[in-house]
């Protein structure tokens, strides 16, 4: 199976070398856990070490907020951007319409993906998109139906979600393990950070959590360095 390297530092290694090339799998963490930095960088180092366009979709923050953040690891995204190998877009789901319109929405994404060759997305974050949805449903239907779409353009994507903290759930809505093909959580304690891979299919891993650390270059992983 072609692979697709995080390049992030020990975790391609705990999950043989990248995650499946054009799957999806599922992020979930509680607030602060570094789902945004994590997903930023799988796509900073897509477009900047792996030659692979890659788009942000942020349902939750502005682009700005998210690109000045990310900058304080040395990155530049803007340069990125300015060479079109990334592009953000920001759909603030609290607009009255924005229920109406998500089928154009949607269709928007799958049609900028085709056309520009995306081979990397994030959605960020699926609790802020499912907030606009009156319907559950709806909202349910829609994301299968997008997931589905990608599947078929080779494009591997990562859906962030939450873990509301002190719930004994893993994701928002309590289904996205089911319908994704992988799952990875980050562990927020008092005095670590933690990454576990629950679920990802094609791929020998193990369930154990591994330290995590944000530093001054974004996320490191310390394979088989358990965090507490
Ligand atoms: N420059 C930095 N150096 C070290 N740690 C940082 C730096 N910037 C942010 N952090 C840590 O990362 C956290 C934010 O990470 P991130 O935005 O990825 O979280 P998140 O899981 O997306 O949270 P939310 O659910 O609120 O969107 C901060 O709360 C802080 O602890
Ligand atoms: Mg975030």
């Amino acid at each position: 199976m072609d692979r697709t390297p995080s390049g992030i530092s020990g975790l391609d290694s705990i999950i043989e070398g990248g995650f499946p090339k054009g799957r999806n799998f599922f992020l979930s963490g509680s607030a602060g856990s570094g789902k945004t930095i994590l997903s930023m960088q799988f796509v900073y180092n897509g477009a900047y070490k792996y030659q692979e366009k890659g788009l942000y979709v942020s349902f939750e923050e502005p682009i700005e907020d998210i690109i000045s953040d990310s900058s304080r690891f040395g990155w530049n995204i803007q340069k990125m951007v300015d060479e079109e190998k990334l592009k953000f877009l920001y759909f603030p789901m609290l607009k009255k319409d924005f229920e109406e319109n998500v089928f154009d929405l949607l269709s928007t994404l799958v049609k900028q993906i085709k056309e520009n060759k995306y081979q990397r997305l994030v959605i960020d974050s699926l609790p802020a998109f499912g907030m606009a949805f009156n319907d559950y449903n709806k909202m349910r239907k829609e994301l299968f139906l997008l997931l589905h779409e990608i599947r078929k353009l080779n494009c591997t994507t990562i859906v962030i979600t939450e873990k509301p903290s002190g719930d004994i759930g893993l994701t928002h809505f309590r289904v996205e393990d089911f319908l994704a093909q992988g799952l990875i959580m980050l562990h927020l304690g008092h005095t670590y950070r933690g990454i576990e891979v629950r679920k990802l299919r094609g791929t020998n891993h193990s369930t154990d959590v591994h330290r995590m650390r944000i530093g001054e270059e974004g996320i490191v992983v310390y394979p088989g360095d358990h965090p507490y």
